[in-house]
């Protein structure tokens, strides 16, 4: 088993997204969730969003009234008889959510660092060979987002940290930073985000189709990550800016004008594609008929390329979604939810997932990830 923490920023996608990756995982808290290991683990992991750290070798205890960080650094050495390889160690601490009266991170690294150094295993804050890692796992009140899980029992997990891991860093990837810049662009992070959620288990997402690049945010996360990408864009401008950007991050790629409703005729039957896209929106645009009719037209032209296809997308909708209960019959893309899963079906797209996300106050926006309805 390898256990993944889940970056705070949306505790519902980062497990949501863990199994698209992953298929089956098991719940242990909110940010905390345990995965079968298997071949390709990494791989496949290495294409989240959302995954803060990976521990191998873990082990969970609850954290109950009165347990100290004593009884924690008591655990955690008794593990390490049996999982802490000979050589150089560090042990880092550090808590999720809300903090738990008589626990210390810096008690317990210190702790445990004293019961089980040895002339076998030295510490090393700086270059160790083996790296503890421990998640005292509060419970979470006061998120931006909402979450079917409600509240999670406090919890400490510990592991050997993978060091193959590398939490990605988006560093010189910001809007702002590439050649060609708008308004519109998607953060690297939304972006990467809509590809992860869009994968299912059992396939392999060998193109990612943008119907609506603008200026290539997600075909960018889909060029990095070595898959095929398949662009375009009405707007002849935004086509040779996703040209550019792609260029800048040497992707490879086919990037073409035309309407998000004729694709099929653009690109012909494709086999594994994942469609991520964010629509065209604003302040009057998305509350028309238009921009929803365009979507519609460009899922059932997305459907036309491959019926096998999956179609990961954020529309817009009202901060409301993100207060309320999470059954309300909402206002996506100007008509109810109800009324809008029923259009998607009859296209032939099944909703699989959907779940708010915060823009700014008075906008939010819903990732809908859809599969094949038969
Ligand atoms: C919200 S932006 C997409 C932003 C993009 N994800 C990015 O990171 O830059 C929507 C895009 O849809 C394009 N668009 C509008 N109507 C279209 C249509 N009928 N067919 C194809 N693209 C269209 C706009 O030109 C705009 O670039």
């Amino acid at each position: 088993m390898v256990t993944l923490v889940g970056n705070g920023w949306h505790p519902w996608l980062f497990r949501e997204e863990a199994k698209s990756l992953m298929g089956e995982i098991e719940t242990i808290h909110s940010r905390i969730v345990s995965i079968q290991l298997s071949e390709n683990t990494l791989s496949r992991l290495s294409r989240a969003a959302l995954i803060d750290d990976v521990l191998e070798n873990s082990e969970t205890h609850v954290i109950g009234e009165g347990t100290t960080s004593a009884d924690i650094a008591e655990a955690i050495s008794a593990w390490a008889e049996n999982f802490l390889e000979p050589g150089t160690f560090a042990v880092r601490s550090r808590s999720i959510g809300i903090g738990i009266e008589g626990i210390s991170t810096k008690e317990i690294e210190m702790d445990v660092g004293n019961r089980i150094s040895s002339e076998i295993n030295k510490v090393d804050l700086a270059d160790p060979k083996v790296e503890i890692s421990v998640v005292i796992a509060g419970q979470t009140e006061g998120e931006a987002h909402p979450d079917p899980l409600g509240d999670s029992p406090s919890v400490v997990v510990w592991g050997v940290r993978n060091s193959d891991w590398e939490r990605e860093k988006y560093s010189g990837r910001s809007p702002t930073e590439r050649p060609f810049f708008k308004p519109v662009s998607l953060e690297p992070r939304q972006a990467r985000l809509l590809i992860s959620i869009g994968h299912r288990p059992d396939c392999e997402v060998k193109h990612v189709v943008d119907p609506f690049c603008g200026t290539g945010g997600i075909v960018i996360e889909a060029a990095l990550q070595g898959m095929g990408v398949l662009a375009s864009d009405l707007d002849s401008r935004m086509v040779e800016g996703t040209r550019e950007n792609l260029d800048w991050v040497n992707g490879g790629y086919r990037a073409e004008i035309c309407n998000a409703s004729e694709i099929d005729t653009l690109w012909g039957p494709t086999d594994g594609c994942l469609f991520a896209f964010d629509p065209p929106y604003g302040r009057s645009s998305w509350k028309s008929e238009d921009g929803l009719n365009l979507f519609l037209s460009a899922i059932s032209s997305a459907r036309r390329v491959d019926p096998s296809g999956a179609i990961s997308t954020m529309l817009p909708t009202g901060p409301e979604v993100l207060s309320q209960g999470l059954g309300e019959d909402f206002t996506v893309m100007g008509v109810k939810w109800s009324q809008l899963e029923e259009l998607i079906a009859q296209r032939g797209w099944k909703v699989v997932l959907k779940s708010p996300i915060k823009v700014h106050r008075s906008l939010a926006r819903m990732v809908i990830v859809c599969h094949p309805a038969d």
